[in-house]
Order: C-alpha cells, then sequence, then structure tokens
C-alpha cells in the first residue's frame, strides 16, 4: 500500500457544478484505495490561515452523496487575495506565511487545490514560498484555462444555457419577440458560442468578436423577411457596446460585477427597429445544481489522476484533459496560457456555416 500520507485538499475562487464529485473521487482514491487521511480546508485558503486550521476530515463511507451535488462541501471564496488580505480593522496584510503555518501545523504531505487560473497563480505562489507540495485540478464555468480542453463545470453551465435557450424557443416564437439571453464567461466566449449552437441560436455576441447594431438588426430583419417572426440572441457579459465600453453594475458593498449588455442591447435593438425584446440574465444558475455527466466524469478523473500524482511524488503540476485523456503538466505553463475563443476555430465556423450572425 506504500507509504501513509496525510493531504488536504480545497476549493478555490468561484463555485461551479462538479467541485464536489471532485472531493469525493480524491477521498475514494486517497483514503479508500491508499487508505491516506484526507483532510478538507474550509473555505479555500481561508481554513489554512485559521488558528488553528478549520477541516473536516473526508472518509470514504461519507462521500457517495457528492457526486451529484452542486456547489462544494468544503466552501470557497473569490474574494481575499492572501497576500493583500482584508483586514477587519480596515488595513490589508500579507496572510501568505499563515496559509503556510496552517499547512504545517496539519502535518499535510500534500494539498490538492482547485481552482481558476487566478486562484491556482495565488496558491502556487504560496506553495512555492513555503515549498509545500501542491497538485493543481482546474475548475471554471469560463473554460479558459488554456492548457485543458475540459474544466469542471464548464459542461453543466453549457447545459444551463442550452436549456434556457430551449425554453425561450417558445415563448419567443408565441409572442414574435426578440429573446436575448446573457450568460457568464467573463472575458471568454466558451459559454455563450457553445450553448448558442447546441440552443439554435440565431444571433451570438462574444467578447472577441466586435459587432455592430446594424448587423444585429439587420438578421432580425432578415429572418422577419423570411417569416420568421422571433429571433433569440446570446450575449456574453463581457461583450462591450458598441462603443467600446464594458456593462457593469455596483451593489451596495461596492463591489462591481459585469452584468448589464443584454438590456442596453435590448435598449438599442427596440430603438432601431422598433422589435419587441426581453432580457433573461443566467447568472448564477449556471454554477449550480446538479452536475452533468460530462463533469462528473472529468471530475472524477480528475480527482484520481491528482491523488496518483501526489503517490508519483509529483508535483507542482496541474492535471488537464487533452486528447481524450488526463496528463499533467507544470502549473506554471497552465495558468500562463489563457484561451479566448478562437475566432478562427471550429465553433465559430460551426456558427457562421449555419448562418448564425456574430455581429461582425
Ligand atoms: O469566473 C466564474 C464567474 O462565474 C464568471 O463567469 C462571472 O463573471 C463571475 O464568476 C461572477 O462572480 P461572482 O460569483 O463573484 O458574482
Amino acid at each position: 500500500m506504500g507509504e501513509m500520507k496525510r493531504i488536504g485538499i480545497l476549493t478555490s475562487g468561484g463555485d461551479c457544478a462538479g467541485l464536489n464529485a471532485i472531493i469525493r473521487a480524491v477521498v475514494c482514491r486517497a483514503a479508500g484505495g491508499y487508505g491516506w487521511k484526507v483532510m478538507g480546508i474550509r473555505q479555500a485558503t481561508q481554513g489554512l490561515m485559521s488558528d488553528p486550521p478549520q477541516i473536516m476530515t473526508l472518509e470514504p463511507d461519507k462521500v457517495d452523496h457528492l457526486l451529484t451535488m452542486g456547489g462544494t462541501i468544503l466552501g470557497t471564496t473569490n474574494k481575499g487575495d492572501p497576500f493583500a488580505f482584508p483586514m477587519p480593522d480596515g488595513t490589508v496584510r500579507d496572510r501568505s506565511e499563515d496559509i503556510i503555518a496552517g499547512y504545517r501545523q496539519l502535518g499535510l504531505d500534500a494539498i490538492i487545490g482547485i481552482g481558476g487560473d487566478g486562484s491556482l497563480a495565488i496558491l502556487r505562489r504560496i506553495a512555492q514560498q513555503g515549498d509545500l507540495n501542491l497538485v493543481a485540478i482546474p475548475k471554471t464555468i469560463d473554460n479558459d484555462i488554456g492548457i485543458t480542453e475540459n474544466s469542471i463545470g464548464f459542461d453543466t453551465a453549457v447545459n444551463i444555457a442550452t436549456e434556457a435557450l430551449d425554453r425561450l424557443h417558445f415563448t419567443a416564437a408565441s409572442h414574435s419577440r426578440v429573446m436575448i439571453l446573457e450568460v457568464m464567461g467573463r472575458d471568454a466566449g466558451h459559454i455563450a458560442i457553445s450553448a448558442g449552437i447546441a440552443g439554435g441560436a440565431d444571433v451570438v455576441l462574444i467578447p472577441e468578436i466586435a459587432y455592430t447594431l446594424e448587423n444585429v438588426c439587420q438578421q432580425i430583419q432578415e429572418r422577419q423577411s423570411q417569416g420568421k417572426n422571433y429571433c433569440l440572441i446570446v450575449v456574453s457579459e463581457a461583450v462591450c457596446t458598441p462603443d467600446g465600453e464594458t456593462v457593469t453594475n455596483t451593489n451596495a458593498l461596492g463591489q462591481c460585477r459585469l452584468g448589464g449588455i443584454g438590456e442596453h442591447l435590448a435598449d438599442q435593438i427596440s430603438a432601431c427597429i422598433g422589435a419587441e425584446t426581453r432580457v433573461t440574465v443566467l447568472g448564477h444558475t449556471q454554477r449550480g445544481g446538479i452536475p452533468s455527466p460530462l463533469d462528473r466524469l472529468t471530475a472524477s478523473a480528475f480527482g484520481v489522476a491528482a491523488v496518483e500524482l501526489i503517490a508519483e511524488g509529483l508535483y507542482d503540476r496541474m492535471v488537464t484533459w487533452q486528447n481524450r485523456q488526463v496528463v499533467s503538466v507544470p502549473i506554471a505553463e497552465a495558468i500562463s496560457y489563457y484561451r479566448a475563443v478562437d475566432p478562427n476555430g471550429t465553433l465559430v465556423k460551426t456558427a457562421r456555416g449555419l448562418g448564425i450572425c456574430l455581429g461582425d
């Protein structure tokens, strides 16, 4: 069975469907297979910063239900950079050494960090600083971590956006309306273009391709001239206005978030051609709920592969999905390669071939 190890696992950054399925797979392989002790770190690195560290012991007979459960039982955060951590008195402090101390206090041999590129960059910096044994697993509904074909959460988000289009289709046709679906994805239009193709959208606007209002309105009118009285538009949250402005909103806590391009577009279309428009903003529904079978499968494969890396003593590496299998790459390489939608790639060509207007 080999040497007994103690490993930690944490989820960091925005949640998504499939995180719990990863936790389950790690526990099955590490605790169930190798007989190691697995400690779940609560609330990302904040659990390690606390003294004593905030953890939950994860055992194989208690994780079966995690395969289909959304969110993360460990909790997570996409705020509070540990290198400039906001303190209650309003100051910021570098808490990286507290995290390293937490790792040592728990007697960990290695830690599995699940995150997007931002979280993984922070985790890696801490691991380098404290000589910690880190293995990374990519997750993000945005699917913008360049080196892996699949990030956990993306497929579920596409399923949810596609289902929304399927539903909007009928109500759009019934009322002869232009229906706009605003989806997440930050600076990458992967969710929008994937769901747009799968859900039969007529217009897909993504941050990678600049659009004009005239082109969008022309598509609507062309459809009308063919007797098609409605139009389905998918717009990605970071699409700029034709003036080049990103649409955001700021809440009472002063947090600025992407959102609102759908409403902006609706107003512009109505003003331009008098079409009746309605907007649906999917928001965090794209991150919640039951993970799709593909996300469960990828999560399971990534979880097992991450444990095998630790068993082989291979650290500072991220598991990735490439050419139908899981391989590992250096974390530094993985996070240095950002993947936006390729304007000349297969999905864009497919969309154009189907007659979907991309706004350009
Ligand atoms: O990065 C994942 C993501 O869901 C983005 O698509 C979105 O812009 C952002 O996080 C939302 O963040 P928050 O949960 O802080 O509102």
